[in-house]
């Protein structure tokens, strides 16, 4: 429906525009009945309602409606499957509709930049690539269906500990190429409706006052065209936050913040013009739930649950099989683990589904009448085993033909609001694989945990799979996955290391509770293991199959390019095995001649293809010269400089089988300014001057050969040379004379092109 929104904006009072920028509670937003603007209603996201009815409250205290819970993001995102995430939107987007929901709190797209997040559960990756690529497929999924969404936590809010005045202390290079690049893709690509700014600081400024953040950036850059919303009392000074470009508060301030609006705007200290657009931003994404409302969706939990299993079975990583999988219907299985029972699903916090529908691994096996047993071994709610407990699962496990060991973080581990202080599973449970692992040589290590634990026992067991916290479905493809009726596809979306302490931002992490030092800068997850060839568990983008894959004929569409052209790249993947499965084909670019500190790879394009046995095909990507660039602080923009670029193919991160190389070349030059400091490197370097100072060194060296006495060991090397700055030759030449090279040397840099 066409509606003119300034003229109705015109309509409306100053009271009634401020009041319009906080919510009227805690999820919706104010409705002004007089002028028929209907009230929304938002929930959290991201991966299933919580719909609270009555009492609210954002930790997820207080009950919600019951809905199905879906796989949290750290799965989702190892799916590397961008059209399985876009239909998880697309039902989550109905059952929206279906719950006169108008907006979905999510997704989150923060980087992984530390195991130890506590949120990290609902976080895709360590890589803006693959978080920017499945971001935009989850938004537009949800979109779709004409329900909101809001990506969050807009930005560089990477830790729970401190998260509401920690500020966050990121260089130019790290914000650009690490932290906001999956935010920039998915507004590009999918205009979400709504941005959620976080709560933190970014290097001294609250993202909920940040203008270079929430406008320059967000809106002025990239085109963002809907509104700001604060995370849940991010709000600190509501005035310069609108100022700012921050919209909507969440959730209202009881008056408080309306009251200071309005005196702003009497006072003369906030433009009038200034809210008005704010409130257009507000209603236009209002009104547009309001002209797309399905009343008549229906909510079908069953097929929904049913979805909810069949995803989580396509996200689930097989870390390690040495053959006991797939388990086979007449062996005598054991399972081992209170997880097996009551797996670990979803994380705590405001994501926290309430679902009456979780099936169990084992309650699957007694579903298809499988010959299991079972014995508790552990607790899944704490580090508590007695030596009974352990006796009896020794017990049974000697006399099994594989033991299934279903492991795990308790609840209590790992959770929105605090961090965790280990990336350690609880004792107890190390403790039992690490014996039954004596014992049995078919143990396979089944993991329910949202993000990296240290596997002490990894070379002892037969075989592990990672679930993640797999929503309400996660038995059932627990089941699937161990007896093969699935083979696993799912691809680490994060590096597992060895050690907590092999972490990058291990030192700087979290902060002493006013700062957090990003030390690690552009070098976060896979770009630090590669740089520093720190061994790792698992490489960022492992994970076996039960089938194998072969790559051949990699073709580049030139080996040449500049700015503006789109090279195309095509591989052949052929199924090998004996198994119909998925292989994720994954694409790096490598920086070959790079002049700054850069990253040794990059992913840079992935694909997901499903193959029969014997089958193959050609996959093909696209790159541009973004995909080859790095954030240039020098001109504040990207820049790709002219080289050679390897591309690479492969497997997994540490698993390339094909390479090809490129050379690009860009017409874009530098900035480049000669004064007394600049270094004789910098000027032998540079193609604007590398001429001339041939020319001026000449002049000199002949002058000082002849004085050099014959034997005369030469103490002043180029390396040397290279790090002087024209000052430091005052002494051997007169100063006007370098002055004037200045000014050449300058007019030199000054001439168009190369
Ligand atoms: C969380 C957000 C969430 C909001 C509403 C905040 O504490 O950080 O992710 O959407 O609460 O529940």
């Amino acid at each position: 429906m066409s509606r003119n929104l300034k003229e109705l904006i015109r309509e409306m009072t100053l009271e009634e525009k401020a009041g319009l920028c906080s919510g009227a509670d805690f999820w919706n937003t104010m409705g002004i009945e007089r002028l028929g603007i209907p009230s929304a209603m938002m929930t959290d996201g991201p991966h299933g309602l919580r719909k609270q009815e009555g009492a609210a409250d954002h930790l997820g205290l207080n009950k919600s409606v019951n809905a199905v819970c879906f796989p949290a993001a750290c799965a989702t995102a190892s799916s590397f499957d961008v059209e399985l995430m876009e239909r998880m939107g697309q039902i989550l987007g109905d059952e929206c509709q279906a719950e006169n929901v108008s907006m979905l709190l999510g997704p989150a797209v923060n980087i992984k930049r530390s195991p130890l997040c506590g949120r990290n559960f609902e976080y895709m990756s360590e890589d803006p690539y693959l978080t920017g690529k499945m971001a935009s497929a989850y938004i537009r999924g949800v979109q779709s269906k004409g329900i909101g969404t809001s990506m969050k936590h807009f930005a560089v809010n990477n830790q729970e500990t401190d998260r509401m005045q920690i500020s966050s202390e990121v260089s130019e290079r790290a914000f650009r190429e690490i932290y906001l690049p999956a935010f920039e893709e998915a507004v590009k690509k999918a205009q979400p409706k709504t941005v959620m700014c976080s709560y933190n600081k970014i290097n001294g400024v609250f993202s909920s006052e940040n203008k270079k953040l929430l406008t320059d950036i967000l809106r002025d850059e990239w085109g963002f065209e809907g509104y700001v919303v604060s995370d849940w009392g991010a709000v600190n000074d509501r005035v310069k936050g609108l100022k700012a470009g921050l919209d909507l508060e969440m959730p209202g301030s009881e008056g408080y913040n309306t009251r200071k609006i309005i005196r702003a705007v009497e006072n003369g200290e906030l433009e009038e013009e200034i809210l008005d657009r704010t409130v257009e931003r507000i209603l236009k994404v209002v009104f547009s739930y309001a002209d797309n409302r399905k009343a008549e969706t229906v909510f079908d939990r069953e097929k929904d649950h049913k979805a909810a299993a069949d995803i989580e079975t396509e996200c689930a990583v097989l870390l390690e099989n040495k053959g006991a999988l797939p388990l086979r219907k007449e062996q005598k299985i054991v399972y081992i683990g209170e997880f097996a029972k009551k797996p670990r699903y979803q994380g705590g916090g405001s994501s926290h589904i309430n679902t009456d529908s979780v099936v169990s691994a084992l309650e699957t096996a007694v579903r298809k009448g499988r010959a299991v047993e079972y014995v508790k071994g552990f607790s899944s709610e704490r580090d508590e085993m007695t030596e009974e407990e352990l006796k009896q699962a020794c017990e049974a496990a000697a006399g099994a033909d594989a033991v299934v060991i279903f492991a795990g973080l308790p609840d209590s581990f790992e959770s929105e609001g605090y961090d965790r202080t280990s990336m350690e599973l609880p004792k107890c449970q190390n403790r039992l694989i690490e014996v039954v692992a004596e014992i049995q040589k078919n143990v396979v290590v089944v993991l329910h945990n949202g993000s990296p634990v240290e596997t002490p026992w990894a070379e002892s067991v037969n075989a592990i799979l990672e679930m993640y916290l797999g929503g309400e479905g996660i038995g059932e493809a627990s089941d699937r996955l161990l007896f093969g009726e699935a083979n696993p596809g799912g691809r680490l979306a994060e590096t597992f290391p060895y050690r907590l302490e092999d972490n990058p931002s291990y030192l700087n992490f979290p902060g002493d509770g006013r700062t957090v030092l990003y030390g690690e800068d552009i070098f976060v997850g896979y770009r630090y293991y590669d740089a520093k060839k720190v061994p790792v568990r698992w490489a960022f983008g492992h994970g076996l199959s039960y089938t194998e894959f072969s790559y051949s004929n990699m073709k580049l569409s030139s080996v040449e390019m500049k700015d503006g052209d789109v090279l195309r790249v095509s591989i052949d993947v052929e199924n090998t095995g004996k198994m119909a499965g998925s292989e994720v084909v994954q694409l790096y670019v490598s920086d070959k001649d790079s002049t700054v500190p850069r990253a040794v790879k990059e992913l840079k394009g992935f694909a997901k293809v499903f193959l029969n046995p014997g089958e193959k095909k050609t996959v093909t990507m696209e790159l541009c010269a973004r995909d080859f660039a790095y954030y240039e602080t020098k001109i504040h923009d990207w820049y790709t400089p002219s080289g050679t670029y390897e591309i690479q193919i492969g497997h997994a991160s540490d698993d390339i089988r094909e390479t090809a190389k490129l050379s690009f070349t860009t017409d874009v030059s530098l900035p480049f300014t000669v004064d007394m400091t600049t270094t004789m490197g910098e000027l032998m370097s540079h193609p604007k001057t590398a001429g001339k100072m041939m020319e001026y060194l000449e002049g000199i060296s002949q002058g000082e050969e002849s004085k050099k006495e014959e034997g005369e060991v030469e103490l002043v090397t180029p390396e040397i040379i290279a790090q002087m700055p024209l000052k430091s030759f005052l002494s051997v030449i007169p100063g006007e004379a370098i002055e004037q090279m200045i000014v050449e040397l300058n007019s030199l840099c000054a001439e168009e092109g190369k």
